[in-house]
């Protein structure tokens, strides 16, 4: 078994399709190890999102993600940060295969649903973050 992390971004909690997205991971054998509503300090997102810093969308991403609360979730199951990957879809919303999580649920590359761990080392990494201890 290995852990990911996955967010659900503002929009989608605004939107109130939270549940439906966690259901479609639930139903793809994944299991809540920690799941949390909250709204990210300005300070967390930074150090989240550090490999962005520099990029001309780092400002509205951070704008963007301590807008309203996000659904925090550490999620167990096996081979969890591909699979995951796989059904939350590409970045940009437009470029999504139909059925996955952002194709259904994002509205643009900055609202796009939702945040997935891209590899096992940034899971471990984000989740500390967001969970530590
Ligand atoms: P996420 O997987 O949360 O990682 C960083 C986020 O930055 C990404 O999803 C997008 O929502 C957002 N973003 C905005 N503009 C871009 C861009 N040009 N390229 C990549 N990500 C972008």
């Amino acid at each position: 078994m290995t852990q990911t992390y996955l967010m659900i971004k503002p929009e989608a909690v605004r939107a109130s399709v939270w549940p439906d997205i966690l259901q479609i991971v639930l139903r793809n054998r994944f299991r809540v190890r920690r799941l949390e509503m909250r709204r990210m300090s300005r300070d967390v997102a930074q150090r989240f999102y550090a490999e962005h810093e520099g990029k001309g969308f780092f400002s509205d991403l951070i704008e963007y993600i301590t807008s309203g609360d996000v659904i925090a979730v550490r999620l167990e199951a096996e081979d969890a940060v591909p699979r995951l990957r796989q059904l939350v879809g590409a970045t940009n919303p437009a470029q999504a295969t139909p059925g996955t999580i952002r194709a259904m649920y994002g509205t643009s590359l900055q609202e796009n649903a939702v945040h997935a761990s891209d590899s096992d080392a940034s899971a471990e990494r984000e989740l500390g973050i967001i969970f530590p201890g």
